[in-house]
């Protein structure tokens, strides 16, 4: 499942649901690199600096942001916490196909409307483990990103949930994830084996820093280790 592909075979990949390996097979050494990542997470956090709201971005297309956010969701709700997986990636959402809800309500439709907050969450088959999904596209993503409402919204969930990891589109063609990155506690920048060009990630690290964004580190996806089993490491920046 996790071969290594050309970049032609990458490239035409669509934005299709995507695996749940620490769901589906909690064992394998694929979920154990996740268990890692969400302990340096842990670790980064202290009383001064809690991290709370983690933000999944990369520098472009298809580096497997939204397989980072929800794998790292899954292992979070997975150790007890109380973890909402946030679609904040309202220009190409996924995660409502990932764990086949409904996304006729979601961030979008909340930051257009007075609706209650705790109405647009569901919840999965994972205990511990609820959803805000990105709700229809609205035509106008930044802007409603950058509100006052967006602010309220995230306090209420940082009020609702021990952990929020909110997936986003690539940092370096919209500013979503740069807006949500200066507010939220943490950012992961995933980078993947044969599509991330070295340039464009140093290029998103850039707008992050200039959002003052604090970038927790990088998740390599899809870097053979040694013996060929783990295909994630977790790196400090
Ligand atoms: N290491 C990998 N090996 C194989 N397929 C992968 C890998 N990482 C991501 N994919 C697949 O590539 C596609 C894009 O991944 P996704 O997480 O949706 O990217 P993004 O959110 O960054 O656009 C999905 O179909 C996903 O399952
Ligand atoms: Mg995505």
């Amino acid at each position: 499942m996790f071969k290594k592909k050309s970049k032609t075979q990458l490239a035409s990949q669509k934005t299709a649901a995507v695996s749940l390996i620490s769901l589906l097979n909690s064992r394998s050494t694929i979920a154990e690199q996740y268990r890692t990542i969400r302990t340096n997470i842990q670790f980064a956090a202290s009383s001064d600096h809690p991290v709370k709201s983690i933000v999944i971005t990369s520098s472009g297309p298809s580096e497997g942001k939204s397989l980072t956010a929800a794998n790292l969701a899954i292992v979070f709700a997975k150790s007890g916490k109380k973890t909402l997986l946030l679609d904040g990636d309202m220009r190409k959402p996924t995660v409502w196909k990932t764990f086949r809800l409904s996304n006729q309500k979601g961030l979008s439709t909340l930051l257009v409307s007075p609706d209650d907050i705790a109405d647009s969450i569901q919840k999965t088959t994972i205990d511990n483990l609820s959803v805000l999904t990105s709700g229809p596209q609205p035509p106008n993503p930044s802007e409603l990103l950058g509100s006052t409402r967006e602010e309220v919204i995230m306090d209420q969930l940082t009020r609702l949930f021990d952990v929020i990891i909110v997936d986003m589109p690539p940092v370096v063609t919209v500013t979503d994830a740069q807006i949500v990155a200066s507010k939220a506690d943490g950012t992961i920048l995933v980078a993947r084996e044969g599509v991330s060009e070295k340039a464009a990630l140093l290029k998103a690290k850039q707008l992050l820093e200039i959002a003052h964004a604090r970038i927790l580190g990088v998740v390599y996806n899809g870097v053979d280790s040694a013996n060929d089993a783990g295909y994630y490491y977790y790196s400090d920046k």
